[in-house]
């Protein structure tokens, strides 16, 4: 099925009306994609509901096109850019056709800028989450609460002082137009799509059955059992090495190609890199793929590797593009090493999305972080049955196969591991802190049973210099900085609020016990604006 809507041809058409066949419906939504680090969140939403929705590349699909295709509604996902400098290739005669539009953060704005009225930058550029005053009542906002969170991060707003009948039907603190409508387009300024806009889906769901008036609903399909029929015919007799690092993702792709493979000895073969990894990778990776019969596990330790390639590298950027070297390099040698015809990897979209790809639309995308495991560009084909999840779907796809709730509930942890969680140069000295804080403060939150009450936590090694007293000596002593959040699937996430005599507590176990480390503090940043890794 098309992935992203670019050229509306006789064959993109017969694929569209196929799909409509299958999930016995004729109604699509096109979601036109403007860069949006949440453009994804949008879509799983809508599939959550039920519609049949196809991404469309802005730069590509005309008003014609979507005349073709025959949408009943349409949203413009937000964006990284104004509408003013260096806006997204929006062919604006779609504003024209009179199919209701949902325009989103700068989707909004795009439409204000249509039909007149003005977008001003703000005094104040609003991030996190705020309360949303609802002014009128609207389809739009029916069964949402006056009061209710919701979470903007925008520079630009649209302006109260519009001439056009421009129905206001919300605001927040800042945004004097936070949702409004005129005539068949309507437009929030913050996201519904994440899940600190409280009533967010209920928001879509209203567009999609009252304003845009959807009738059909098609269950979610058995996700896990789609994947594994498509990687079974994909791979047919041919052998396939999976990069495993005891986390949920790759520890669900493993079960996928387990199922797979079912009855092909001797065709998988795992391989966990260590070197940069959190202390316990390696027990969890033993205890659930070593000794097994349907994969064959080998641990390559690359420490020195690593640390090669990351010498005298201060930049958090550097040190990921240096990082991913030697990552790809272990994967090629042991995949030629195995005659494996494809690599596989537990990619989650949000990965993707951060390193600033996604739905490959000419809409000008952010780059927020190079992921380890994004275009790495090997010899063989790679595989990569998650990137159409991120964190809770593929941990729900990881469930319904079976795998276990240990691996599924561990943290997430970044691919290029302490390497991110060190300011400055990774040299083995630091990366022996950064275990050492790691062990304390991980162990302590499961101790306090805290563990499962965030979504992840980390301790990070800083380049800050602190004048300390440890005995009656005046010393120096490295500052680390702890972080833990709460977050449904990591494209955003809100500082958690840990008991403070467990931040005391941890405190005093890393200065005591950690001769380098002079003090200890909390990072108390949402994301957006800050991002859940420290780099
Ligand atoms: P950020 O820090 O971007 O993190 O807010 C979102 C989630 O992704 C993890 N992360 C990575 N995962 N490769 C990965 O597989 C990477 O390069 C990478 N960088 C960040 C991060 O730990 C968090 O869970």
């Amino acid at each position: 099925m098309i992935r992203t809507l670019r050229n509306v041809d006789e064959q993109t058409l017969r694929e569209i009306a196929e799909e409509k066949v299958l999930r016995k419906t004729d109604e699509l939504f096109l979601l036109f994609s403007l860069g949006s680090q949440f453009d994804h969140l949008i879509k799983q939403t809508l599939e959550k509901l039920g519609v049949f929705c196809l991404v469309a590349d802005p730069s590509q699909v005309k008003a014609a096109d979507v005349e073709k295709v025959k949408p009943v509604g349409l949203i413009l996902s937000g964006g990284p850019v104004s509408v003013y400098q260096d806006p997204p290739p929006f062919d604006d005669r779609i504003f024209d056709l009179q199919i209701p539009v949902l325009g989103i953060c700068l989707g909004f704005q795009l439409w204000v800028h249509h039909i007149g009225c003005s977008i001003v930058k703000a005094d104040k550029r609003e991030f996190g989450t705020h309360e949303l005053s609802i002014l009128n009542t609207s389809f739009l906002l029916e069964d949402c609460k006056d009061g209710m969170p919701v979470l903007e991060s925008h520079g630009d707003r649209v302006e109260a002082n519009c001439k056009l009948e421009l129905d206001i039907l919300a605001k927040t603190e800042n945004s004097p137009v936070a949702a409004g409508r005129y005539r068949h387009l309507w437009g929030v300024q913050f996201h519904p799509e994440v899940t600190e806009t409280t009533y967010g889906s209920q928001i879509f769901e209203n567009f999609c059955f009252r304003i845009c008036e959807a009738k059909d609903r098609y269950p979610a399909t058995e996700v896990a059992q789609r994947k594994i029929a498509t990687l079974r015919e994909k791979i047919g007799d041919k052998k396939v090495l999976l990069a495993i690092s005891g986390g949920s993702d790759s520890s669900t792709v493993a079960y996928l190609l387990k199922a797979a493979l079912t009855g092909k000895t001797g065709h998988l073969r795992g391989v966990y890199i260590k070197g940069i990894d959190r202390p316990d990778d390696e027990a969890y990776v033993l205890e659930y793929f070593g000794n097994q019969d349907w994969i064959d596990l080998k641990i390559i330790d690359a420490t020195e590797r690593f640390l090669e390639v990351l010498k005298g590298k201060q930049a958090m950027h550097e040190k990921r593009v240096a990082m991913r070297s030697v990552y790809k390099a272990v994967l090629e040698e042991k995949a030629e090493a195995f005659e494996a015809s494809f690599i596989v990897q537990g990619t989650l979209y949000t990965d993707i999305s951060e390193s600033g790809k996604g739905y490959a639309t000419e809409a000008k995308k952010a780059q927020i972080k190079l992921h380890h495991n994004v275009d790495l560009g090997f010899l063989i084909e790679e595989l990569t049955p998650l990137d159409d999840c991120v964190k809770d779907t593929g941990r729900n796809v990881g469930r319904s196969i079976g795998v276990s709730e240990t691996l599924l509930t561990r943290h997430p942890f970044p691919g290029p591991g302490l390497a991110v969680r060190i300011e400055g140069e990774v040299t083995a000295a630091r990366l022996r802190i950064a275990r050492q804080i790691d062990e304390i403060y991980i162990r302590e939150l499961r101790e306090r049973n805290l563990y499962e009450t965030v979504w992840q936590a980390g301790a990070v090694v800083t380049q800050s210099i602190t004048t300390c007293t440890k005995g009656d000596d005046a010393v120096s002593g490295f500052v680390v900085a702890l972080w833990a959040v709460w977050s449904v699937n990591g494209f955003t996430a809100q500082a958690a609020e840990l008991p403070w005599d467990f931040v005391k507590r941890i405190s005093q176990r890393i200065t005591n016990e950690v001769r380098e480390v002079g003090a200890v503090v909390y990072r108390t940043s949402d994301k957006p604006p800050a991002t859940i890794e420290w780099g």
